[in-house]
Formats: structure tokens, C-alpha cells, sequence
């Protein structure tokens, strides 16, 4: 017969006490988000991360724990989404234009020229069309929770830049984006394809000599420092997308989940209302820095950067979707 020694028992008990304690403490330990980026924390999207991670520990103390890393820390853009589908970050926001390869749809949001103002982005984002493209990539594994803006972009370079001319047979850095470098080949430039980890090195060791961003990334990047001039040419946006893997998505508790969608529109609503002010402020911080002149265009000279960048919407406008174009364009005039 089997027979227990006490030794033997105490060893088991001890055993199956430490399992239950290990099982207690997982079900009750908080689901960890890990919500990675590639800006400065002082910038529309840092300040949006810290904003989700504090309301989602506020609401759901203890069940929830969101870690957030900023300035490409955890992955950078090249990476970033393919650690989202493989589950090892859980909330990123890419820009726009990282999503070629992910939909084709959610290009339109490079095209130049195509937004009269922020205003008109936002009627877009929150138009049917707009709202469609955030579920279009579901199939991918890729669930959109919504958009959050930067504003709209300007061009930098070491020499002024007036017209589509003065461009002529400079390197700019662009995203990951096929639209972006077809802009820039519109006005005889050379696009480079380069992660934004590495924007501010190439711009200054020569590798690029301009690029086209927001205020408030060139300023938390120091650009400004490696760039003479910024002609305020607002001719492109730059917004991200904060999404998540759907799978992972749709594994979490009902009320946790359907609390973390109310605390991320809550969190859209408020970084797009502080985003305009936020690039104003770097705007205004570039010009005390007196590193930079920036250039405001004529609405003539304005004018041929738009007939010189437009032609690229027919280029893309078969994988876009003549539909989505007309809705975006529709949105300039509505009130
Ligand atoms: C860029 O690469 O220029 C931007 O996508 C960076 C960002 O996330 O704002």
C-alpha cells in the first residue's frame, strides 16, 4: 500500500498552497497594456498616451496597468506594427501614412493639398467613410479605436523655399509612403524613405536635406536646429490612428473593454482639441529659438505647390476609391 510519510504530506500540502496562491494573485493581478510610440511625451500623441494611461488607472484601478513608451523606446516605426500583431505591444498610433500595406483606403490621408483645415478633418474622421476605415483592417488583425490629430504639415530645408521650383533636386526624408514620395517626386524632388528615430541625424550629416512635418514634431526633435528655414505650406496632414490587435481586443472582460473605448474617445475628443494650440506654442517656441525663419506663403505661391503636388491624387485615386475622395472632398464645405 501507498503510504504518505509526514515529511512527504507537508511537502505537498505546501505545494498545492503555493499553486493556489500563484492562481489567486494571476486572477486578480492587472491586465498590462502596453501602449508604445515613437514622439516626444510634449507632443499631441505623448500627451494623449499619458492621458489614456492615467484615466484607464483611475477607472480601472487595479484591474487595468498601461505602460507607455515614448520616443520609439520600445519599437520604432519600422517595427511597431509588427509588434502589435504578434502581441507584444497592445495600443500604438501610427501615422497615417504607415498603413499602405494594411489598407489601401487609409492612404487618402496623404494625398496634398486635400483638407481646407483641421475642421475639415474632423467632419472627414467622423463621417461614415472616415469612420468605416478605422474596421477595415479587422481582417488583418487590426481594430481602429480612433483618430488622433497632429496638424497639418510643413516643409524644411537649408535654403527657402517659395515655390515648387526652389524644391528642384533636394533629398527630403518622407514616412514609409508611397503617396508621400510621389509629392515630392511632383516637384522634381528625392524622396528618402527614413524612420523618424533617425529623421533629425540625417537632416543633420547631409544624408536628407529637408522634410515635411508638423510644428510640434519639429520642435520636440530639435529640428529646427538642423533646418534654416520652414515655409508654412500646410500641405499635408499628419493624424494617427490609435489601434489595437483586435484579438487581444476582443479577449478582454466586456466591462473592461467597453470602459477602456469610453476612456479612448474621451482621450480622441481632448488631444483633438489641445493639438492645434500644442503645434502654435512650438511654433512660437521655434521663433525664439531665432535658429529658423518661417517662410508664409503668398496664395499665388501657394497655389503652384498645389498645382504642382495635386496630379498625385490620380495616381492613387484607383487604390483610394473615387468614393473616399469625394467624401473627404465634401467635407471641406460642409458647415
Ligand atoms: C513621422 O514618422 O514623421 C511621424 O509619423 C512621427 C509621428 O508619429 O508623429
Amino acid at each position: 500500500m501507498f503510504k504518505l510519510t509526514a515529511k512527504a504530506l507537508a511537502c505537498a500540502l505546501s505545494l498545492t498552497i503555493a499553486g493556489l496562491a500563484q492562481a489567486a494573485e494571476s486572477a486578480t493581478a492587472p491586465i498590462v497594456i502596453k501602449f508604445s510610440h515613437v514622439v516626444a511625451e510634449h507632443t499631441p500623441k505623448g500627451q494623449g498616451a499619458l492621458l489614456f494611461k492615467q484615466l484607464a488607472e483611475e477607472r480601472l484601478a487595479g484591474k487595468v496597468k498601461v505602460e507607455v513608451y515614448p520616443n520609439s523606446s520600445l519599437f520604432g516605426d519600422g517595427k511597431e506594427m509588427e509588434a502589435l500583431l504578434l502581441g507584444d505591444v497592445h495600443i500604438i498610433a501610427p501615422s497615417l501614412a504607415k498603413f499602405e500595406h494594411y489598407s489601401k483606403g487609409v492612404q487618402i490621408f496623404d494625398l496634398p493639398f486635400l483638407f481646407d483645415d483641421m475642421a475639415a478633418v474632423d467632419r472627414f474622421q467622423a463621417s461614415p467613410a472616415g469612420q468605416g476605415l478605422l474596421s477595415s483592417m479587422e481582417d488583418k488583425g487590426i481594430t481602429g479605436l480612433g483618430y488622433w490629430h497632429n496638424g497639418l504639415k510643413q516643409l524644411s530645408a537649408n535654403k527657402p523655399l517659395y515655390e515648387p521650383k526652389d524644391a528642384r533636386g533636394l533629398k527630403f526624408r518622407v514616412q514609409a509612403s508611397q503617396v508621400l514620395e510621389e509629392q515630392f517626386k511632383a516637384v522634381r524632388a528625392n524622396p528618402r524613405k527614413m524612420s523618424f528615430a533617425e529623421v533629425y541625424q540625417g537632416l543633420q550629416t547631409g544624408v536628407v536635406n529637408g522634410a515635411e512635418n508638423p510644428y510640434s514634431n519639429i520642435y520636440s526633435q530639435k529640428m529646427h536646429e538642423v533646418q534654416k528655414y520652414i515655409t508654412e505650406s500646410n500641405h499635408g496632414l499628419l493624424d494617427y490612428m490609435v489601434i489595437t490587435n483586435t484579438k487581444f481586443w476582443n479577449g478582454l472582460p466586456e466591462d473592461v473593454r467597453g470602459e477602456l473605448r469610453k476612456i479612448m474617445d474621451e482621450v480622441s475628443i481632448e488631444v483633438n482639441k489641445q493639438a492645434e494650440a500644442l503645434n502654435q506654442g512650438d511654433k512660437q517656441r521655434i521663433l525664439d529659438a531665432k535658429t529658423t525663419e518661417i517662410i508664409t506663403l503668398t496664395d499665388e505661391q501657394r497655389a503652384k505647390w498645389r498645382d504642382a503636388m495635386k496630379p498625385v491624387w490620380k495616381k492613387f485615386e484607383g487604390e483610394i476609391g473615387t468614393d473616399l475622395i469625394k467624401a473627404a472632398e465634401a467635407a471641406n464645405s460642409a458647415n
